[in-house]
């Protein structure tokens, strides 16, 4: 068997074409949907993903606001400045980019955003919501494979999925994802034993351990899902994910690449949150 590939680019273009349309409705009743981002330090590789994410916001008729701040930014300047754009109207999504300079506590600055404008999914009022099973801002990484899996139509119900990697942006919240979408789940790490008879019994297989080719087709049970959410540099300064496609598309019934698998569908559910900020705070 080789496996059907589902690359999210493709996704990600039917569904940006769809919001390019929800957005224009928007700026009928004069609200045009807006994303600031914020990025403390000039690291290189965050600099290009939130200039990926203002040109995303444009591409679809979005407003939106890169403010750009020095490493040397203190604390209470930046929770300063969450607090004016939590209660500017104008703004909708108020993202800061992570990982933050050391001498600023990631959690603090999370739990300043006000729900109501945390597109990233990452406060705990909006996890606990996730946890109760209410309207929240699901994390873009996770919806965008819940998404995924819907747009083709894969059954999760009464499927076992088994998550790789317990992050808080990705592990943690695709496993009560799925298990909200009535998968039986179970979350393996760096600490469980016997790997790969836990993956074998993997109807979907969420890989997202952050080591290049580390799931080998051998991991795979015949017929699974397996979606890569791993995003490696290596040597040759190519992109590859946690998962060693060649072998792995041999068992699966379906896989997503790397690059245009995953990665794309991420950016475009933030703006998914976004238009959904905007519409329920101009309710
Ligand atoms: N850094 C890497 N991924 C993300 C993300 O999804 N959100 C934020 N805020 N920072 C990130």
């Amino acid at each position: 068997m080789s496996a059907e590939i589902i690359y999210g680019r493709e996704l990600s273009n039917n569904i940006r074409e769809r919001m390019t349309d929800e957005v224009a409705e928007l700026k009928k009743l004069d609200v045009i949907p807006q994303l600031t981002v914020i990025i403390v330090g000039n690291d290189p590789a965050s600099l290009s993903y939130v200039r990926g994410k203002e040109k995303a916001s444009n591409s679809i008729g979005m407003d939106s606001n890169l403010i750009e701040l020095p490493e040397d930014t203190n604390q209470e300047k930046l929770l300063e400045l969450i607090h004016e754009l939590n209660v500017d109207p104008s703004v909708h999504g108020i993202l800061v980019q992570l990982p933050l300079p050391d001498h600023i506590n990631e959690d603090v600055v999370i739990e300043t955003i006000t729900p109501e404008k945390d597109v990233d999914g990452f406060h705990p009022v909006n996890i606990g919501r996730m946890m109760a099973e209410k309207d929240t801002f699901l994390p873009c990484t996770p919806l965008g494979i819940l998404t995924m899996l819907k747009e083709k139509n894969i059954t999760i119900e009464g499927k076992h999925a088994v998550v790789l990697g317990r992050s808080r942006i990705v592990g943690k919240p695709i496993g009560q994802i799925l298990l909200n979408e009535n998968a039986t789940v179970t979350y393996c790490h760096s600490r469980t034993h016997n790997l790969k008879e836990m993956t074998k019994q993997a109807d979907i297989l969420i890989v997202a351990v952050g080591k290049p080719g580390f799931v080998t087709g051998d991991y795979v049970k015949e017929g699974a899902t397996v979606i890569d959410v791993g995003i490696n540099r290596i040597d040759d300064g190519s992109l590859t994910g946690d998962v060693d496609f060649e072998s792995a598309k041999e068992h699966a019934a379906y896989i997503t690449p790397v690059p245009r698998g995953v990665g794309p569908m991420t950016i475009t559910m933030l703006l998914q949150n976004t238009i959904k900020a905007a519409r329920q705070l101009n309710e």
